[in-house]
Formats: structure tokens, sequence, C-alpha cells
């Protein structure tokens, strides 16, 4: 069964057609390969050709077919009204948690752009222990109920809530928060056409463009206002996009110090954390 998949894919010139293989048959079966191969029947056999066929022909991201994506070894509902969680994003939790870890008193975070969930989610894992309360927030009302979705399955409902808002349109003047972290849409809507066509037509552009040549809008409007609703000595967390970090780093400077970049296993400056005044 597996090479018959990997035959479809391969046919179908999907590039990791091996990966994507065993992630339909172990994903379909809820068997590992080592288990299948002492078992004494596959199931689901009809499922696997579909979703190979399917994935084959239409060339949409498996995760979508699939209905899921990992994130940081965890299982995430995903749709066409959420972005697939990214790889670099893992980078922009270790950095947020690193810089909280410590804290001993109650910890409130903000997730601005929340998504899927993923980065809330993540971080309440990593700090389950603590007293910590993550406020998600989104513009898209259908990626926050699919944030909710995946916070229910995750059995973080008493960690993580969410709410609808315009960046910081929705956040109360008493809120105070000793974490920002956010991955907010940073391609620059002038760059669509050169983008890479599944990311085109199955992310939700909500979720990918900025309006400005540079892409820093999400950033300026964020910092610009994130010291009003930060204790004392709280911190930002940003995802940037390529040849973002310098210019996010000036925005920071007037009121935040301690400005930390740090790059990706591509190199690429990919996360910028600062601490306000
Ligand atoms: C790049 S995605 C990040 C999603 C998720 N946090 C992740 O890292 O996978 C950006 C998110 O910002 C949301 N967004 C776009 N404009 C927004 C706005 N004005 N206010 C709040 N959220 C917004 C999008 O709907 C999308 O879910």
């Amino acid at each position: 069964m597996l090479k018959t998949i990997e035959n479809i894919l391969l046919k179908g010139g999907i590039e990791e057609y091996r990966a994507e293989a065993k992630l339909i048959v172990e994903s379909v079966s809820n068997l590992s390969l080592d288990k299948i191969l002492i078992a004494d029947e596959l199931p689901n056999k009809e499922k696997m050709l579909e979703i190979a066929n399917k994935r084959a022909q239409t060339h949409a991201p498996i995760q979508h077919i699939l209905g899921f994506a990992y994130f940081m070894g965890e299982k995430y509902i995903v749709n066409e009204n959420v972005l697939i969680p990214r790889d670099e994003t893992e980078l922009l939790v270790q950095k947020a948690y690193e810089l909280i870890k410590n804290q001993q008193t109650k910890i409130d975070i903000l997730d601005i752009g929340v998504g899927s969930g993923c980065i809330s989610c993540a971080l309440a894992k990593k700090l389950f222990e603590k007293d910590i309360e993550i406020l998600g927030v989104d513009i898209s009302l259908d990626a926050i109920s699919t944030a909710l979705e995946n916070i229910n399955k995750l059995d973080l409902i008493r960690k993580v809530i969410l709410r609808k808002s315009d960046i910081f349109s929705k956040i109360r003047d008493i809120e105070k928060f000793d974490l920002i972290v956010s991955n907010p849409p940073y391609i620059p809507l002038s760059q669509k056409d050169e983008l890479d066509n599944v990311v085109k037509n199955f992310d939700p552009h909500l979720a990918l463009f900025a309006p400005d040549e540079d892409g820093i809008e999400f950033y300026k409007k964020i910092i610009e206002t994130a010291p009003k609703f930060l204790k004392k000595g709280g911190f930002l967390a940003f995802e940037l996009g390529v040849n973002q970090s310098e210019k996010v780093k000036k925005l920071l400077e007037k009121d935040f110090k301690n400005i930390e970049i740090t790059k990706d296993l591509a190199g690429i400056d990919r996360v910028i954390t600062a601490q306000s005044v």
C-alpha cells in the first residue's frame, strides 16, 4: 500500500511523495509503520487511496486533505481559514517561552493573529504547570472557531481564551500582558504574483499579506500600541519575514530595550524579541 501510494503521488508530481505516503498510511490507519508491519490487516485502505488521488490531482496541501498538521509534536486541525503552522514558527514559540519561563507570578500573554491557535496552544503546553492565561485574538471569526476546536482538542480551555479583535481594538485598557507574541501577516501584497501557487491558492490571504511595500504594517501597528498593554518590563516577540529584521528593529528602538534577533536554520533573521522600557 505504501508503494502504491508513493506511486500515485509521484505520478501526480508531488515532490515529497515518500514522506507524504508515510504520513497518509500512518494517519489514516492510526498506526505507526512498525505496528503496520505486524498487523493482520491494514485498515481504511480505500480512504488512503482516496486521499492520495486527491492530493495528486488537486495539489491541495496534504494538511488540508487530511484536515490536520503537526506543530511541535501536536496535531492541529487546519482548514482553508487558517495558515498551516510553519516550522519557522516553532522558533518563535521557543524564544517567547524563554523570555517568560522563569516568571514566578501569574503570566498573561496576548497572541495577536491566533490563526489555528498553534502558538497559544504550544506556549500553554510548555508553561502548563504555571499560573498562565493566554488571550488569542484574530480578525477572522472562522480562524477563531478553528483555534477553539484546537484548544478543546488539546484540553487547554482553562489556559487559552479567544476573542475577535482587529489587533488591539477589543483589548480593554485594564488588560495588561507580560508578553505579546505575534506571527502577523508579513508578505507585501505586491509580491503576491511571485508567490508559490500552493501558498497563494490555499492559505487564507488574510493570514499572508500586509498592505505596504515592506510588509511591516502589522509590526508598526503592534509596536506603536504595545507599550499601553504591556506590564512594566514586558516583552514583545515577533516572527519576521525575509529582510524585515532591520526595519522592525528600528521601529522597536523608540520604546523597547534588549532587542534580540534570532536566525532560523536557513540563516534568515526569523524572530525578534524586545523588552519594554
Ligand atoms: C501569519 S497568520 C498566523 C497564524 C498563527 N498564529 C500561526 O503562527 O500559524 C496571521 C493571522 O493574523 C490574522 N489577522 C490578519 N489581520 C488581522 C488583524 N487586523 N487583527 C488581528 N488578526 C489579524 C489572520 O487572520 C491570521 O490568522
